[in-house]
């Protein structure tokens, strides 16, 4: 059993992972922006493990409140998801992306420097492979960079830092780039946070079922993809969340990158015949044109993390879709 430090803010993946981690007996402490919504997650966490978990209050662009955990708590490590997630947030709002995610990592090293905490997770992302000059599958040791988006810049430079803090600071660092995480937990109880506006193709999708919006608006032009429209590797959040915590329990030493699952493609236009295949229901929605950043087609190869831990991802994109409706049904019941 470890005791983890957990940094997260607007992206729910991270209270998957600390589900996933309590009930493989490992000790929590959450460092908490005092977000509105955090308390739903905390008795939506205890309702699935019986386990309170552990909030420490500190604003990660101050240094001077991140330490005080550091006297509070002995960490064997920290999973650290690193903050603002939105592609498109990201591009409204550059400079706050760079304090957080950034300047909040390096806060974050220098405190795990300080208390000789040399054991990290980094959740970072798909999107720091350089699209521009690789084509999809992607494979770790392809070009990042020439990134498209604030968000994916924060992740790239966040990578280049954690390299250097392996090789000058003798950490141990494993970097997972997952793709597109689609949720929720089968509890019914975590998803994203039911408060954002969502970006994303699931999410919007659901507020389609839910009559809050007409139809979903597909963005495709001329891609040259089998139905023409983009490609995504759509992965469940409970697989990504189970890929964080078999990667802290197999913590290879000194600088490790793995993508995390699936190495298969699915197609917008597929997603929709799968959502109705699940609803029983014809789904809305109108081509239009492209959404300026989309790259036709992201996937992984996955032979790196097969090799490294002996499996593959276990939940289908179906059963994310049956999730969400379930999460959805709960919140407006
Ligand atoms: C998926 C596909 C859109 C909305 C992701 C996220 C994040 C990151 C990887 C980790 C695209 C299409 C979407 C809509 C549509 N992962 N779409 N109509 O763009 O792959 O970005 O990158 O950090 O998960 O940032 O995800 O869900 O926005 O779009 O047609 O209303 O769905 O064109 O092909 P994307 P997405």
């Amino acid at each position: 059993m470890s005791k983890l430090l957990i940094t997260w803010w607007t992206w729910f993946i991270w209270s998957h992972a600390v589900v996933e981690l309590l009930q493989a007996w490992h000790q929590v402490v959450i460092l908490d922006n005092l977000s509105n919504s955090v308390q739903e997650v905390t008795e939506a966490i205890f309702t699935i493990t019986w386990i309170h978990p552990l909030f420490e209050y500190a604003d990660i662009r101050d240094i001077q409140q991140v330490e005080t955990i550091f006297t509070k708590h002995v960490f064997d490590g920290v999973i650290h998801f690193a903050w603002l997630k939105s592609v498109k947030e990201s591009c409204d709002k550059p400079f706050s992306y760079y304090e957080n995610n950034i300047l909040g990592t390096i806060n974050l090293l220098r405190c795990l420097d300080t208390y000789n905490v040399r054991n990290i997770i980094f959740s970072s992302s798909a999107t720091v492979y350089d699209a521009s000059s690789e084509d999809a599958p992607f494979e770790e040791q392809m070009k990042t960079g020439n990134t498209t988006n604030p968000y994916g810049t924060t992740k790239f430079i966040i990578e280049q830092v954690l390299k250097d803090m392996a090789q000058w600071r003798q950490m141990n660092i494993t970097c997972l780039r997952y793709f597109n995480p689609i949720w929720a937990h089968p509890s019914g109880l975590i998803w994203e946070d039911p408060h954002d506006v969502p970006t994303n193709l699931l999410p919007i999708m659901m507020e389609v079922l839910e009559g809050k919006r007409e139809k979903l608006f597909v963005f495709w032009d001329d891609y040259n993809t089998m139905d023409w429209s983009c490609i995504r590797d759509f992965i469940h959040v409970v697989d990504v969340a189970q890929a964080h915590k078999i990667a802290w329990e197999n913590l290879a030493k000194w600088f490790n990158i793995y993508n995390i699952w699936t190495g298969k493609g699915t197609s917008v236009l597929e997603m929709i015949s799968l959502v109705e295949e699940v609803t029983w229901e014809v789904f809305p929605y109108e081509i239009v044109s492209r959404r300026d950043g989309d790259v036709s087609i992201s996937i992984a190869k996955v032979a790196r993390i097969k090799k490294a831990i002996g499996r593959e991802a276990q939940l289908s994109i179906t059963s994310a879709i049956k999730d969400a409706l379930i999460f959805r049904a709960n919140i407006y019941n």
